[in-house]
């Protein structure tokens, strides 16, 4: 792999501070100061010999050092070399959303063009390009839903893969896809007879001209992609890297969470300036951590409290996300609290110090029992490596890991890729869709296996998507894969919108995919337990998630009528506080209604509500979820009726104390036992009454 040369320090970056007192001063110096950072960024020493490299390949693969500028820098260099000539777009896709946004947002910043014009974004429920885009950032997942509309691609001369090394399992179902692609853009399509490739159905005659692929990759690995693309050439931008101190703990920690705040503030109050990065594993815990900060910042003598905590997650409103990359007031420390998002997707200036507890929350399948969760685990070498990395990106530093050297050499070296340990009924759908028939004979980079592809086409054919036959002809199939969300919950709209409880169903299923909608501090658990009493529902927590919804609906309505967009996030604020919701995914949860309102609405449905009879809405979550239905047993546990396993309500939701005898269920999570989440009571008699194809031949309920 060739090595490239590794380009100017910024130092002087930081010196350039803008004249606060004069506006065009200070514009001009933010100007200046963008283009000295661009240009003593690594990458921009080896402009010219990557471009030339991507005009005499079709495929590349990039690898190089994470901050050395491949994201932000890589697709202003190929719309500088007219790669968007004639309208075209170079597509830049992300694993994650919050990634595409703030890198979009910084691109825009520094092209000085407004977002949605040259530069845009495009994620999930949330689209800022215009026809005006020609630099596009997206997540991958949302590519792939783009060929379903445009199986060529055409609109996009260079396909950037960026964080290829994730191995997201969009990222690998993309890349497959992107080769079948590449090779039918190289020539037109109907020129030999009948149609090869079924992924090009319906654009026989049209000329295209090709596609460019660019894979991007932090890790030094690129053998695999290589490979995979027939030996397709890799270079190897070099980054600087500072050296970084490694710390221990002598003894294992029994309580992450805690050793991280002490970490946190034994560096606030010992070490020298620079600000601290902390990698946690989800929103939850993000939010506990940043509580906690601020609690012992109250213990403090005044002159030391000048830590500020930040947070970074995926969920997180984009303004809130920025707040992150803003320098610190003078005189502060910050403090980020993030996922792992900031391994490699992002990069925070400031960093020089590091903690790692040394976990991540990952997905795990168990396809035989067809059981999908969510758990915390450790996390890999090369994870752990990247975290370390980013306490060295601007000077020396010191990464700090809560855990005894010994176990780092027990890590795995990295991490699975996510196609081998997920449900897959999501992309086997879309491929479907794509006209990919041959699921098991598919070109995977890795394959899934065999038992997970059988498990995800059996849950579509009972789902209704699929014939006996797994074909995709039928128009609830068609209509789930046109819907941005699981297949078990588009079906659960076609059912809602047959059975009058589309409203319903909507608002359920907006909160059933943002994180937790309630704000669960475990040193005041009780009393966020009593102060949310009035919202729950005897019936169960999607019923209960529905008078959250609303209340926080009729309270909006009140106040609307006086008030600015700001004044009334502030008053939203406090009704959240108060109630013990959380404010940042309820507003998540509210932009995701409406925006699958509008996808239903655009396939022809009308949003009807089935009013006060929650008998009826009950009924359509058991005829919706009734693959996850759980029945209680004579020693008060419950058997998953599918899988046949022993699990326990989990003690957040409101049917935890009332043991109902047969309930549906959204989640099973295992942690120190297997738990169900997201629950409502049921009749079992109407699984076999709703779902007779899977239930009549089955044990008796
Ligand atoms: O993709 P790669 O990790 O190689 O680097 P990048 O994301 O293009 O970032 C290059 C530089 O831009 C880094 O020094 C970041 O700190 C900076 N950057 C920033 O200041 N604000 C952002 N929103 C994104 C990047
Ligand atoms: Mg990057």
């Amino acid at each position: 792999m060739p090595s490239m040369a590794q380009g100017g320090l910024n130092s002087s970056v930081q010196n350039n501070k803008p004249n606060p007192k004069s506006p065009t001063a200070s514009l001009f110096s933010i100007r200046q100061k963008i283009a000295q950072h661009r240009k003593s960024l690594p990458i921009a020493s080896v402009e010219k010999r990557l471009i030339e490299e991507v005009q005499k390949n079709d495929i590349l693969i990039i690898v190089g050092e994470t901050g050395s500028g491949k994201t932000t820098q890589l697709p202003q260099f190929l719309y500088n070399a007219g790669f968007c000539q004639e309208g075209k777009m170079v597509g830049i896709t992300q694993p994650r959303r919050i990634a595409a946004v703030t890198v979009a947002k910084r691109v825009a910043e520094e092209c000085d063009v407004e977002l949605g014009q040259r530069v845009g974004y495009s994620i999930r429920f949330d689209d800022t390009t215009s026809t005006s885009t020609r630099l596009k950032y997206m997540t991958d997942g949302l590519l792939l839903r783009e060929a379903l509309l445009d199986p060529h691609l055409s609109r996009y001369s260079v396909i950037i893969v960026d964080e290829a090394h994730e191995r997201t399992v969009h990222t690998d179902v993309l890349l497959a896809l992107l080769k079948k692609v590449q090779r039918a853009r190289l020539k037109p399509v109907g020129e030999n007879g009948p149609q090869q490739n079924s992924v090009l159905r319906g654009c026989q005659g049209r000329k295209i001209s090709p596609l460019k692929l660019i894979i991007m990759s932090a890790s030094l690995d690129a053998r695999v992609f290589s490979e995979y693309f027939g030996g397709a050439k890799a270079v190897h931008v070099e980054g600087r890297q500072h050296p970084v101190d490694i710390l221990y703990t002598a003894h294992p920690e029994s309580d992450y969470i805690d050793a991280a705040l002490v970490t946190i503030f034994q560096i606030h109050l010992e070490e020298k300036v620079g600000d601290i990065l902390v990698f946690l594993t989800g929103q939850d815990e993000i939010e506990s951590v940043e509580r906690l900060v601020q609690e012992r910042l109250q213990h403090l003598p005044e002159d030391k409290r000048k830590l500020l905590p930040l947070t970074i997650f995926s969920a997180l409103p984009s303004e809130q996300q920025m707040q992150a990359f803003a320098p610190a007031p003078t005189g502060f420390r910050k403090v980020i609290l993030a996922t792992n998002i900031a391994e490699t997707s992002i990069t925070i200036p400031g960093i020089r110090y590091v903690i790692d507890p040394g976990f991540v929350k990952a997905r795990s399948y168990n396809p035989s029992k067809g059981m999908e969760s969510l758990d915390v685990v450790p996390a890999s070498k090369a994870q752990t490596l990247q975290r370390s990395g980013r306490a060295g990106r601007e000077g020396p530093g010191k990464c700090f890991r809560l855990y005894p050297e010994r176990e780092f050499e027990k890590l795995e070296d990295s991490t699975k890729p996510e196609i081998k340990r997920c449900n897959l009924s999501n992309v086997i759908l879309q491929l479907k869709a794509l006209g990919i028939d041959d699921i098991i004979g598919f070109d995977f980079i890795d394959k899934p296996s065999r038992g997970s592809i059988v498990k995800a086409l059996e849950e579509l054919r009972l789902l209704g998507a699929l014939t006996d036959e797994c074909k995709l002809e039928n128009p609830v199939g068609y209509q789930m894969s046109r819907l941005p969300l699981d297949p078990v919950y588009s079906r659960a709209l076609i059912l809602a919108n047959q059975m009058n409880c589309l409203e319903e169903m909507l608002i359920t299923v907006a909160v059933l995919t943002v994180e937790s909608i309630f704000y669960d501090p475990r040193e005041k658990r009780e009393e966020a337990r009593a102060s949310r009493n009035h919202f729950a529902s005897v019936e169960g927590d999607h019923l209960t998630y529905l008078s959250v919804y609303r209340e926080s609906d009729e309270f909006l309505e009140k106040r609307k009528v006086a008030g600015s967009e700001n004044k009334i996030d502030k008053i939203m604020k406090k009704w959240c506080k108060d109630n013990f919701v959380n404010s940042r995914s309820l507003k998540h949860a509210r932009d995701t209604y409406r925006q699958i309102r509008e996808h239903v609405e655009q396939m022809g449905f009308t949003v009807s509500s089935c009013g006060n009879d929650m008998l009826e809405f009950r009924r359509c979550l058991a005829a919706s979820f009734f693959l996850k239905a759980a029945q209680r047993q004579l020693d008060g546990t419950y058997r998953a009726l599918e899988s046949g396993e022993i699990v326990h309500i989990h003690p957040t939701s409101v049917l935890f104390r009332s043991k109902p005898e047969c309930v549906i269920f959204n989640e099973l999570m295992q942690t120190s036992k297997k738990y169900i989440k997201n629950l409502t009571i049921i009749d079992p008699l109407w699984l076999t009454e709703l779902a007779p194809h899977h239930y009549k031949s089955a044990e008796p309920v």
